[in-house]
Protein backbone atom coordinates (compact mmCIF):
# COMPACT_ATOMS: atom_id res chain seq x y z
CA UNK A 1 0.00 0.00 0.00
CA UNK A 2 1.35 3.30 -1.58
CA UNK A 3 1.28 6.04 1.31
CA UNK A 4 1.84 9.33 0.42
CA UNK A 5 1.70 13.87 1.94
CA UNK A 6 -0.33 14.30 -0.51
CA UNK A 7 -2.97 17.39 0.18
CA UNK A 8 -6.62 15.98 -0.92
CA UNK A 9 -9.23 18.59 -1.12
CA UNK A 10 -12.37 16.32 -1.45
CA UNK A 11 -15.43 17.88 -3.17
CA UNK A 12 -19.17 16.13 -2.00
CA UNK A 13 -21.61 17.01 -4.10
CA UNK A 14 -25.82 16.30 -3.94
CA UNK A 15 -26.63 12.72 -4.47
CA UNK A 16 -27.40 9.20 -2.13
CA UNK A 17 -23.86 8.14 -2.57
CA UNK A 18 -22.92 11.49 -0.19
CA UNK A 19 -22.80 8.71 2.20
CA UNK A 20 -19.82 7.22 1.34
CA UNK A 21 -17.91 10.15 1.12
CA UNK A 22 -16.65 9.93 5.01
CA UNK A 23 -15.01 6.69 4.19
CA UNK A 24 -13.49 8.20 1.18
CA UNK A 25 -11.78 10.89 3.66
CA UNK A 26 -11.15 8.00 6.22
CA UNK A 27 -9.02 5.63 4.00
CA UNK A 28 -7.49 8.92 1.84
CA UNK A 29 -6.13 10.02 5.73
CA UNK A 30 -4.87 6.51 6.67
CA UNK A 31 -2.72 6.48 3.28
CA UNK A 32 -1.33 9.52 5.13
CA UNK A 33 -2.66 12.59 3.15
CA UNK A 34 -4.53 15.94 4.53
CA UNK A 35 -7.51 16.11 3.54
CA UNK A 36 -9.80 19.33 3.24
CA UNK A 37 -13.59 18.89 3.13
CA UNK A 38 -15.73 20.97 0.68
CA UNK A 39 -19.84 20.35 0.41
CA UNK A 40 -22.27 22.17 -2.22
CA UNK A 41 -25.89 22.95 -0.71
CA UNK A 42 -27.31 19.95 -2.14
CA UNK A 43 -24.57 17.45 -0.15
CA UNK A 44 -25.25 18.89 3.15
CA UNK A 45 -29.00 17.42 2.53
CA UNK A 46 -27.42 14.10 2.47
CA UNK A 47 -24.47 14.13 4.96
CA UNK A 48 -23.86 17.23 8.00
CA UNK A 49 -20.89 18.86 7.32
CA UNK A 50 -20.12 18.02 10.87
CA UNK A 51 -19.26 14.45 10.13
CA UNK A 52 -17.04 15.46 6.98
CA UNK A 53 -15.35 17.64 9.49
CA UNK A 54 -15.19 15.28 12.40
CA UNK A 55 -13.30 12.01 9.79
CA UNK A 56 -11.11 15.05 7.90
CA UNK A 57 -9.98 16.47 11.59
CA UNK A 58 -10.66 19.75 9.30
CA UNK A 59 -13.65 22.36 9.22
CA UNK A 60 -15.65 21.83 6.00
CA UNK A 61 -16.36 24.67 3.66
CA UNK A 62 -19.71 25.08 2.34
CA UNK A 63 -20.29 28.66 1.33
CA UNK A 64 -18.53 30.66 -1.46
CA UNK A 65 -19.41 34.05 0.70
CA UNK A 66 -18.75 32.57 4.53
CA UNK A 67 -16.87 35.78 5.83
CA UNK A 68 -15.32 33.85 9.05
CA UNK A 69 -14.38 30.85 6.55
CA UNK A 70 -12.58 32.99 4.05
CA UNK A 71 -10.62 34.46 7.07
CA UNK A 72 -9.66 31.36 7.77
CA UNK A 73 -8.29 29.83 4.61
CA UNK A 74 -9.90 32.02 1.35
CA UNK A 75 -11.34 30.03 -1.13
CA UNK A 76 -8.28 30.70 -3.68
CA UNK A 77 -6.28 29.78 -0.69
CA UNK A 78 -7.85 26.11 -0.90
CA UNK A 79 -7.42 26.07 -4.54
CA UNK A 80 -3.98 26.70 -4.46
CA UNK A 81 -3.48 24.25 -1.24
CA UNK A 82 -4.25 21.52 -3.09
CA UNK A 83 -2.14 18.52 -4.86
CA UNK A 84 -5.34 16.91 -6.26
CA UNK A 85 -9.15 17.32 -6.19
CA UNK A 86 -11.50 15.06 -5.86
CA UNK A 87 -15.28 15.20 -6.39
CA UNK A 88 -16.82 12.21 -5.07
CA UNK A 89 -19.85 11.71 -5.90
CA UNK A 90 -20.12 13.84 -8.86
CA UNK A 91 -23.44 14.89 -9.66
CA UNK A 92 -25.00 15.17 -13.22
CA UNK A 93 -25.48 18.78 -12.57
CA UNK A 94 -21.80 19.15 -10.74
CA UNK A 95 -20.73 17.89 -14.07
CA UNK A 96 -22.81 19.63 -16.46
CA UNK A 97 -21.21 22.98 -14.20
CA UNK A 98 -17.75 21.35 -14.26
CA UNK A 99 -18.04 21.12 -18.48
CA UNK A 100 -19.32 24.68 -18.81
CA UNK A 101 -17.06 26.65 -16.48
CA UNK A 102 -19.72 27.82 -14.18
CA UNK A 103 -18.45 29.02 -10.52
CA UNK A 104 -21.51 29.59 -8.80
CA UNK A 105 -20.77 28.18 -5.81
CA UNK A 106 -17.67 27.77 -3.81
CA UNK A 107 -17.16 23.58 -5.01
CA UNK A 108 -17.54 24.79 -8.67
CA UNK A 109 -15.51 27.75 -7.92
CA UNK A 110 -12.63 25.76 -6.55
CA UNK A 111 -12.57 23.32 -9.08
CA UNK A 112 -12.50 25.90 -11.71
CA UNK A 113 -9.60 27.61 -9.47
CA UNK A 114 -7.54 24.83 -9.17
CA UNK A 115 -4.14 24.17 -10.98
CA UNK A 116 -3.97 20.87 -9.06
CA UNK A 117 -5.43 17.50 -11.11
CA UNK A 118 -9.14 16.93 -10.96
CA UNK A 119 -10.31 13.29 -10.68
CA UNK A 120 -14.11 12.88 -10.75
CA UNK A 121 -16.34 9.86 -8.96
CA UNK A 122 -20.12 10.61 -11.07
CA UNK A 123 -23.20 9.02 -9.58
CA UNK A 124 -26.62 9.36 -10.83
CA UNK A 125 -29.36 7.34 -12.01
CA UNK A 126 -28.70 5.22 -14.95
CA UNK A 127 -30.45 7.23 -17.53
CA UNK A 128 -29.20 10.77 -16.48
CA UNK A 129 -25.78 8.63 -16.78
CA UNK A 130 -26.72 7.21 -20.19
CA UNK A 131 -28.42 11.13 -21.52
CA UNK A 132 -26.44 12.76 -23.93
CA UNK A 133 -26.11 15.79 -22.25
CA UNK A 134 -24.02 13.74 -19.72
CA UNK A 135 -22.36 11.54 -22.30
CA UNK A 136 -21.17 15.18 -24.12
CA UNK A 137 -20.46 16.68 -20.55
CA UNK A 138 -18.27 13.49 -19.59
CA UNK A 139 -16.78 13.58 -22.99
CA UNK A 140 -15.63 16.92 -22.75
CA UNK A 141 -14.41 16.38 -19.69
CA UNK A 142 -12.22 13.68 -20.38
CA UNK A 143 -10.64 15.67 -23.32
CA UNK A 144 -9.80 18.31 -21.10
CA UNK A 145 -7.76 15.44 -18.82
CA UNK A 146 -9.98 15.00 -15.96
CA UNK A 147 -9.70 11.97 -14.74
CA UNK A 148 -12.82 9.54 -14.51
CA UNK A 149 -13.48 6.89 -11.99
CA UNK A 150 -16.38 4.80 -12.70
CA UNK A 151 -19.68 4.77 -12.29
CA UNK A 152 -20.61 1.26 -11.84
CA UNK A 153 -23.32 -0.95 -13.03
CA UNK A 154 -25.31 -2.63 -10.76
CA UNK A 155 -28.57 -1.87 -8.20
CA UNK A 156 -29.44 1.75 -7.74
CA UNK A 157 -30.84 3.69 -4.87
CA UNK A 158 -33.85 4.38 -7.16
CA UNK A 159 -34.53 0.80 -7.42
CA UNK A 160 -33.12 1.02 -10.84
CA UNK A 161 -30.51 -1.49 -12.45
CA UNK A 162 -27.55 -0.20 -14.66
CA UNK A 163 -24.44 2.18 -15.15
CA UNK A 164 -24.36 5.22 -12.15
CA UNK A 165 -23.33 3.82 -9.33
CA UNK A 166 -20.40 5.56 -7.26
CA UNK A 167 -16.99 3.16 -7.06
CA UNK A 168 -16.81 1.85 -3.78
CA UNK A 169 -14.41 4.02 -1.09
CA UNK A 170 -11.58 1.82 -1.66
CA UNK A 171 -11.66 1.92 -5.43
CA UNK A 172 -11.61 5.43 -5.55
CA UNK A 173 -8.91 6.01 -2.80
CA UNK A 174 -6.83 3.00 -4.70
CA UNK A 175 -7.20 5.17 -7.72
CA UNK A 176 -6.23 8.06 -6.46
CA UNK A 177 -3.12 6.53 -4.39
CA UNK A 178 -2.03 3.43 -6.11
CA UNK A 179 -1.87 5.29 -9.76
CA UNK A 180 0.65 3.97 -12.18
CA UNK A 181 3.83 5.79 -12.68
CA UNK A 182 2.62 8.26 -15.45
CA UNK A 183 3.45 6.85 -18.89
CA UNK A 184 3.86 3.33 -18.12
CA UNK A 185 2.25 2.99 -21.36
CA UNK A 186 2.59 6.22 -22.93
CA UNK A 187 2.71 6.13 -26.66
CA UNK A 188 1.83 2.60 -26.87
CA UNK A 189 -1.66 1.48 -28.06
CA UNK A 190 -3.84 -1.82 -26.51
CA UNK A 191 -6.53 -3.48 -27.82
CA UNK A 192 -8.10 -5.57 -25.47
CA UNK A 193 -11.45 -7.92 -24.98
CA UNK A 194 -14.11 -7.87 -22.56
CA UNK A 195 -17.64 -9.56 -21.56
CA UNK A 196 -19.07 -12.72 -22.66
CA UNK A 197 -20.06 -13.67 -26.21
CA UNK A 198 -23.72 -14.28 -26.92
CA UNK A 199 -24.33 -17.60 -29.46
CA UNK A 200 -27.70 -17.13 -31.05
CA UNK A 201 -29.66 -20.87 -31.23
CA UNK A 202 -32.72 -19.07 -32.75
CA UNK A 203 -33.78 -15.22 -32.68
CA UNK A 204 -34.91 -15.23 -28.80
CA UNK A 205 -32.30 -17.45 -27.27
CA UNK A 206 -28.82 -17.82 -26.58
CA UNK A 207 -25.80 -19.42 -25.28
CA UNK A 208 -23.60 -17.20 -23.41
CA UNK A 209 -21.30 -17.32 -19.54
CA UNK A 210 -21.10 -15.11 -16.78
CA UNK A 211 -18.84 -12.69 -17.54
CA UNK A 212 -19.55 -9.71 -16.75
CA UNK A 213 -16.84 -7.73 -18.33
CA UNK A 214 -15.61 -5.94 -14.96
CA UNK A 215 -12.28 -7.12 -15.46
CA UNK A 216 -11.70 -6.31 -18.99
CA UNK A 217 -13.08 -2.81 -18.28
CA UNK A 218 -11.25 -2.24 -15.22
CA UNK A 219 -8.00 -3.31 -17.30
CA UNK A 220 -8.81 -0.84 -20.57
CA UNK A 221 -9.71 2.07 -17.80
CA UNK A 222 -5.79 1.27 -16.64
CA UNK A 223 -3.96 0.96 -19.63
CA UNK A 224 -5.60 4.43 -20.45
CA UNK A 225 -4.24 5.67 -16.51
CA UNK A 226 -1.37 4.93 -17.79
CA UNK A 227 -1.40 6.51 -21.10
CA UNK A 228 -1.90 4.21 -23.51
CA UNK A 229 -4.67 4.93 -26.59
CA UNK A 230 -6.76 1.69 -25.70
CA UNK A 231 -9.03 0.09 -28.09
CA UNK A 232 -11.90 -2.04 -26.19
CA UNK A 233 -13.66 -5.12 -28.48
CA UNK A 234 -16.75 -5.70 -25.60
CA UNK A 235 -19.41 -8.58 -25.73
CA UNK A 236 -22.80 -7.26 -24.30
CA UNK A 237 -22.34 -6.00 -20.87
CA UNK A 238 -23.93 -3.45 -18.73
CA UNK A 239 -21.28 -1.63 -18.08
CA UNK A 240 -20.52 2.05 -19.47
CA UNK A 241 -17.78 2.93 -21.29
CA UNK A 242 -14.60 3.74 -19.84
CA UNK A 243 -13.64 7.06 -20.10
CA UNK A 244 -11.04 7.71 -23.17
CA UNK A 245 -11.22 4.30 -24.28
CA UNK A 246 -12.69 3.61 -28.10
CA UNK A 247 -14.86 1.13 -27.46
CA UNK A 248 -15.94 -1.61 -30.02
CA UNK A 249 -19.39 -3.11 -29.27
CA UNK A 250 -20.00 -6.88 -30.38
CA UNK A 251 -22.20 -10.01 -29.34
CA UNK A 252 -21.00 -13.19 -31.02
CA UNK A 253 -17.51 -14.84 -31.13
CA UNK A 254 -17.64 -14.57 -34.85
CA UNK A 255 -17.93 -10.83 -34.74
CA UNK A 256 -15.39 -10.50 -31.84
CA UNK A 257 -12.78 -11.82 -34.17
CA UNK A 258 -13.78 -10.01 -37.17
CA UNK A 259 -13.50 -6.88 -34.72
CA UNK A 260 -9.72 -7.74 -33.03
CA UNK A 261 -8.42 -9.17 -36.24
CA UNK A 262 -9.73 -5.91 -38.33
CA UNK A 263 -7.30 -3.55 -35.56
CA UNK A 264 -4.41 -5.51 -34.64
CA UNK A 265 -2.09 -5.25 -36.73
CA UNK A 266 -1.95 -1.29 -35.54
CA UNK A 267 -2.13 -2.20 -32.07
CA UNK A 268 1.41 -2.72 -29.94
CA UNK A 269 -0.46 -4.87 -27.20
CA UNK A 270 -3.12 -6.84 -27.19
CA UNK A 271 -5.14 -8.40 -23.82
CA UNK A 272 -7.54 -11.16 -23.99
CA UNK A 273 -9.54 -11.27 -20.74
CA UNK A 274 -13.00 -11.74 -22.94
CA UNK A 275 -14.73 -15.15 -22.10
CA UNK A 276 -15.10 -16.21 -25.28
CA UNK A 277 -17.85 -18.90 -26.20
CA UNK A 278 -15.53 -22.08 -27.21
CA UNK A 279 -18.67 -23.54 -28.98
CA UNK A 280 -22.19 -22.17 -31.14
CA UNK A 281 -24.90 -23.75 -32.09
CA UNK A 282 -23.57 -25.40 -35.71
CA UNK A 283 -27.05 -24.14 -37.67
CA UNK A 284 -29.26 -21.48 -35.49
CA UNK A 285 -32.54 -21.61 -36.58
CA UNK A 286 -34.43 -18.98 -38.17
CA UNK A 287 -37.28 -18.59 -36.59
CA UNK A 288 -38.05 -19.23 -32.95
CA UNK A 289 -37.78 -23.09 -31.90
CA UNK A 290 -41.06 -24.54 -31.27
CA UNK A 291 -41.26 -26.63 -27.89
CA UNK A 292 -41.83 -30.72 -28.79
CA UNK A 293 -42.21 -33.23 -26.47
CA UNK A 294 -39.06 -34.94 -27.03
CA UNK A 295 -35.64 -34.73 -26.27
CA UNK A 296 -33.51 -31.65 -27.87
CA UNK A 297 -30.07 -32.21 -29.51
CA UNK A 298 -28.18 -28.83 -30.43
CA UNK A 299 -24.94 -29.17 -32.96
CA UNK A 300 -22.21 -27.19 -31.88
CA UNK A 301 -18.98 -26.23 -33.95
CA UNK A 302 -15.80 -25.21 -32.35
CA UNK A 303 -15.57 -20.72 -32.83
CA UNK A 304 -12.16 -19.70 -33.52
CA UNK A 305 -9.58 -19.10 -30.67
CA UNK A 306 -9.06 -15.42 -31.13
CA UNK A 307 -6.40 -15.70 -28.84
CA UNK A 308 -4.38 -18.19 -30.65
CA UNK A 309 -4.76 -16.25 -34.29
CA UNK A 310 -3.50 -13.10 -32.52
CA UNK A 311 -0.28 -15.01 -31.28
CA UNK A 312 0.31 -16.60 -34.77
CA UNK A 313 0.16 -13.48 -36.91
CA UNK A 314 3.49 -13.14 -37.85
CA UNK A 315 4.18 -9.65 -36.14
CA UNK A 316 2.12 -10.55 -33.21
CA UNK A 317 1.48 -7.47 -31.11
CA UNK A 318 3.12 -8.32 -27.09
CA UNK A 319 -0.10 -10.84 -26.72
CA UNK A 320 -1.47 -11.35 -22.92
CA UNK A 321 -3.65 -14.18 -22.27
CA UNK A 322 -6.32 -14.66 -19.37
CA UNK A 323 -7.07 -18.46 -18.26
CA UNK A 324 -10.36 -18.98 -16.48
CA UNK A 325 -10.06 -22.25 -14.02
CA UNK A 326 -11.65 -24.42 -11.77
CA UNK A 327 -9.09 -26.85 -10.75
CA UNK A 328 -5.36 -27.27 -11.76
CA UNK A 329 -5.00 -23.82 -12.46
CA UNK A 330 -1.13 -23.30 -12.81
CA UNK A 331 -0.67 -25.92 -14.60
CA UNK A 332 -3.28 -25.31 -17.21
CA UNK A 333 -2.32 -21.62 -17.11
CA UNK A 334 1.08 -22.86 -17.92
CA UNK A 335 0.12 -25.02 -21.17
CA UNK A 336 -2.06 -22.44 -22.56
CA UNK A 337 0.77 -19.99 -22.26
CA UNK A 338 2.93 -22.17 -24.42
CA UNK A 339 0.55 -24.05 -26.25
CA UNK A 340 -0.72 -20.55 -27.48
CA UNK A 341 2.68 -18.86 -27.85
CA UNK A 342 1.49 -15.99 -25.32
CA UNK A 343 3.93 -13.11 -23.78
CA UNK A 344 2.38 -13.86 -20.71
CA UNK A 345 -0.99 -15.40 -18.99
CA UNK A 346 -3.26 -14.22 -16.40
CA UNK A 347 -4.54 -16.86 -14.20
CA UNK A 348 -7.89 -16.60 -12.27
CA UNK A 349 -9.62 -19.54 -10.51
CA UNK A 350 -13.18 -19.18 -11.22
CA UNK A 351 -16.66 -20.87 -9.89
CA UNK A 352 -19.24 -19.97 -7.40
CA UNK A 353 -19.17 -16.19 -6.39
CA UNK A 354 -15.06 -16.25 -7.84
CA UNK A 355 -13.52 -14.43 -10.69
CA UNK A 356 -17.00 -13.92 -12.86
CA UNK A 357 -19.20 -11.30 -11.94
CA UNK A 358 -17.61 -10.48 -8.72
CA UNK A 359 -15.96 -6.87 -7.66
CA UNK A 360 -12.93 -8.99 -6.23
CA UNK A 361 -10.10 -11.09 -8.62
CA UNK A 362 -6.97 -12.93 -7.45
CA UNK A 363 -4.51 -13.52 -10.71
CA UNK A 364 -1.46 -15.68 -10.98
CA UNK A 365 0.33 -13.71 -13.87
CA UNK A 366 2.89 -16.28 -15.54
CA UNK A 367 5.58 -15.43 -18.06
CA UNK A 368 8.40 -17.70 -19.65
CA UNK A 369 10.66 -17.48 -17.02
CA UNK A 370 8.72 -15.45 -14.24
CA UNK A 371 5.54 -15.15 -12.68
CA UNK A 372 3.85 -13.19 -9.53
CA UNK A 373 0.58 -13.51 -7.41
CA UNK A 374 -1.76 -10.82 -7.28
CA UNK A 375 -3.20 -11.42 -4.09
CA UNK A 376 -7.29 -10.95 -3.76
CA UNK A 377 -8.13 -6.91 -4.15
CA UNK A 378 -10.99 -5.29 -6.20
CA UNK A 379 -10.68 -5.89 -10.23
CA UNK A 380 -9.80 -2.25 -10.40
CA UNK A 381 -6.80 -2.52 -7.85
CA UNK A 382 -5.43 -5.93 -9.75
CA UNK A 383 -5.68 -4.55 -13.31
CA UNK A 384 -3.69 -1.63 -12.75
CA UNK A 385 -1.76 -3.92 -11.01
CA UNK A 386 -1.64 -6.33 -13.98
CA UNK A 387 -1.08 -3.18 -16.25
CA UNK A 388 1.84 -1.87 -14.77
CA UNK A 389 3.64 -5.72 -14.68
CA UNK A 390 2.54 -5.80 -18.62
CA UNK A 391 4.36 -2.62 -19.33
CA UNK A 392 7.13 -3.63 -17.52
CA UNK A 393 7.60 -7.04 -19.09
CA UNK A 394 7.05 -4.89 -22.94
CA UNK A 395 9.59 -2.55 -22.19
CA UNK A 396 11.72 -5.93 -21.05
CA UNK A 397 11.31 -7.61 -24.17
CA UNK A 398 10.43 -5.20 -26.65
CA UNK A 399 12.46 -2.58 -25.35
O1 LIG B 1 -15.97 -10.39 -16.91
P1 LIG B 1 -15.86 -10.64 -15.41
O2 LIG B 1 -17.19 -10.99 -14.81
O3 LIG B 1 -15.17 -9.51 -14.70
O4 LIG B 1 -14.96 -11.93 -15.19
C1 LIG B 1 -13.61 -11.91 -15.53
C2 LIG B 1 -13.17 -13.22 -16.19
C3 LIG B 1 -13.26 -14.36 -15.19
C4 LIG B 1 -14.05 -13.53 -17.41
C5 LIG B 1 -11.69 -12.98 -16.66
O5 LIG B 1 -10.88 -12.71 -15.53
C6 LIG B 1 -11.15 -14.18 -17.39
O6 LIG B 1 -10.66 -15.15 -16.83
N1 LIG B 1 -11.22 -14.14 -18.77
C7 LIG B 1 -10.89 -15.27 -19.63
C8 LIG B 1 -12.05 -16.22 -19.69
C9 LIG B 1 -11.80 -17.41 -20.60
O7 LIG B 1 -12.51 -17.58 -21.56
O8 LIG B 1 -10.77 -18.14 -20.27
P2 LIG B 1 -10.32 -19.50 -21.09
O9 LIG B 1 -9.34 -20.12 -20.17
O10 LIG B 1 -11.49 -20.27 -21.50
O11 LIG B 1 -9.63 -18.91 -22.38
C10 LIG B 1 -8.22 -18.67 -22.46
C11 LIG B 1 -7.93 -17.42 -23.25
O12 LIG B 1 -8.31 -17.59 -24.61
C12 LIG B 1 -8.64 -16.18 -22.76
O13 LIG B 1 -7.72 -15.11 -22.84
C13 LIG B 1 -9.77 -16.01 -23.77
O14 LIG B 1 -10.11 -14.61 -23.94
C14 LIG B 1 -9.14 -16.55 -25.03
N2 LIG B 1 -10.10 -17.11 -26.01
C15 LIG B 1 -10.82 -18.22 -25.70
C16 LIG B 1 -11.66 -18.76 -26.65
C17 LIG B 1 -11.75 -18.15 -27.93
N3 LIG B 1 -12.57 -18.63 -28.86
N4 LIG B 1 -11.04 -17.05 -28.20
C18 LIG B 1 -10.20 -16.52 -27.27
O15 LIG B 1 -9.56 -15.50 -27.51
Amino acid sequence: MSTSNKRLLVVVTGGIAAYKAPEIVRRARSRGAEVRVVMTPAACEFITPLTLQAVSGNPVHTELFDAAAEAAMGHIELARWADEVLVAPASADFLARLAHGLAGDLASTLCLATAAPLTVAPAMNRLMWDNAATRANVALLAARGVRMIGPEAGEQACGEVGPGRMSEPEAIVGALFDALPAGGLVGLRVLITAGPTQEPIDPVRFITNRSSGKMGYAVATAAAAAGARVTLVSGPTALAAPAGVDVRRVTTAAEMYEAVMAEVAAHDIFIASAAVADYRPEAPATQKMKKAGAALTLTLAPTQDILRAVAAREVPPFTVGFAAETEHVLENARSKLTGKSLDMIAANEVGAGMGFDSDENELHVIWQDGDTLLGRASKNSIARRLVELIAARYRAVRG
